[in-house]
């Protein structure tokens, strides 16, 4: 039985999923996103262009490749015309691999505001949200109230808008808040942005996978966000509002837990944060200061200067229990070049207590106990084989691979798909 295999992030987003998914592709004529929506930013290297999907499956580069956006994306009409568009200007057919589920939440302009009026009333204690409109969204979605994709299409689709915006409208007048946001001109271009959309390849996505599948074709689930921002076991509030694990790929893309076959779990081996919430492992100094620069640790969708810190074993353990991780990728370790030291979190202290587990408290003081390794001479983006790796580099991710008891099967030492070492 064909299987399909997942991508996923193992701690905060940002781990280098698109490039993986874009590395992968190869081998899959299918690749489907099946949680969050804009919120993402996945870097890919298109030819010599870089680019920034947020919405779009990084399968898109790929020619002849087929990319679905399930049903547990919300998606942005507006942010996902001009993201077609550019790839499109890129010569590539998008509208020839994009593929939108009909069940796929829709974004409006209100839940922007929603989510920009929510963050504000919580002042300091503010998710740090992309505001996007990701958490509106969602809550729509579970309150039963939401717009879909397939609404599009209906008679009454505008009727259905209109009593959504009037909802909007009279919980945001609960806020002492504004907002600059010409809200009439954002709905007008939301409208021509959304017949845009209905251009494009409308399905019952649950079909066309279980379809794609039953005829022998590859599916690979692109996950967005990342493990420890998962709405159950993320630090919560501080989370995105989707399922980023294993499991969301069953429900955002209506496949089978028994269809499941790999799952990648993708990390760096660093940390970084977007966002507030806890964050055992940051560093707050010159080393913090050094990650960012070196690994370019900005925001793809937002911008913001990320927060760094060493590798965190407790949390990627529980990352890989919550979604059965079979295979393991480690990105970026090209950026701890020529550190002398390089530390690894492998337990935390939390109330004077050593433990294992990640606290349900996001409050609790968490006190990372750190096992350190001697540093690696040269240039780890120039390896292109195991056999070309320096030795204190592979006595570090031994032990990386023994402690979490997966193995790490591919190491990306860099931005270009050449600079990529699958290991036996
Ligand atoms: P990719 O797919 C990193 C973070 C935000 C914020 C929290 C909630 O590129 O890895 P939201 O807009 O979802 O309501 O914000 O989640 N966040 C991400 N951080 N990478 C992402 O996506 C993220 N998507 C959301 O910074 O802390
Ligand atoms: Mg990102």
């Amino acid at each position: 039985m064909t299987k399909l295999d997942v991508v996923l992030g193992l701690q905060w987003g940002d781990e280098g999923k698109g490039k993986i998914v874009d590395f992968l592709a190869e081998r899959y004529p299918v690749v489907a996103r099946f949680q969050g929506g804009p919120n993402a930013g996945h870097s890919i290297q298109a030819g010599k262009t870089a680019f920034v999907l947020h919405s779009v499956p990084s399968g898109v580069f790929r020619e002849g490749s087929i990319n679905i956006i399930g049903n547990g994306v919300v998606l942005d009409p507006t942010i996902f015309r001009s993201e077609c568009e550019a790839i499109e200007a890129l010569g590539v057919p998008v509208r020839e691999r994009v593929k939108i589920a009909r069940r796929a939440h829709l974004i409006v302009p209100t839940h922007k505001l929603l989510d920009a009026a929510d963050e504000a009333a919580l002042g300091k204690a503010k998710i740090g949200s992309t505001l996007k409109g990701i958490g509106p969204a969602y809550s729509d979605k579970t309150g039963r109230n939401g717009l879909r994709v397939g609404d599009l299409t209906g008679a009454d689709f505008r009727e259905k808008y209109d009593t959504l915006k009037r909802k909007h409208l009279s919980r945001l007048a609960q806020y002492d808040f504004t907002y600059p946001f010409d809200l009439d001109e954002a709905e007008a271009r939301w409208m021509e942005d959304a017949q845009y959309l209905k251009t494009f390849d409308i399905v019952d996505a649950e079909y066309e996978t279980n379809a794609l599948l039953d005829a022998g074709k590859t599916i690979l689930a692109e996950g967005a966000q990342g493990s420890m921002l998962d709405v159950d076991f993320g630090s919560y509030p501080f989370v995105t509002s989707s399922s980023t694990a294993c499991a969301g790929a069953c429900t955002g893309l209506g496949v089978a837990p028994g269809r499941i076959g790999r799952v990648y779990g993708v990390f760096k081996a660093y940390c970084t944060r977007v966002g507030s919430g806890p964050f055992p492992t940051e560093l707050g100094d010159e080393t913090g200061e050094r990650l960012r620069q070196r690994g370019h640790e900005f925001g793809a969708t937002t911008g913001r200067p990320r927060r760094t810190g060493w590798l965190d074993l407790p949390a990627l353990k529980f990352a890989v229990m919550i979604s059965g991780v079979t295979d393991l990728i480690m990105m970026k370790a090209d950026v701890l070049d020529g550190f002398d030291t390089v530390k690894v979190c492998c337990q935390y202290r939390v109330d004077g207590v050593r433990t294992d587990r990640v606290p349900y408290d996001v409050y609790a003081e968490v006190e990372p106990v750190y096992k350190e390794f001697p540093g690696w001479k040269g240039d780890l983006s120039a390896c292109r084989s195991e056999a070309e790796l320096p030795a204190e580099f592979k006595a570090y991710i031994d032990y990386v691979e023994r402690e979490i008891g997966v193995p790490i099967r591919i190491l990306s030492l860099g931005p270009d798909r050449s600079q990529t070492v699958i290991r036996k």
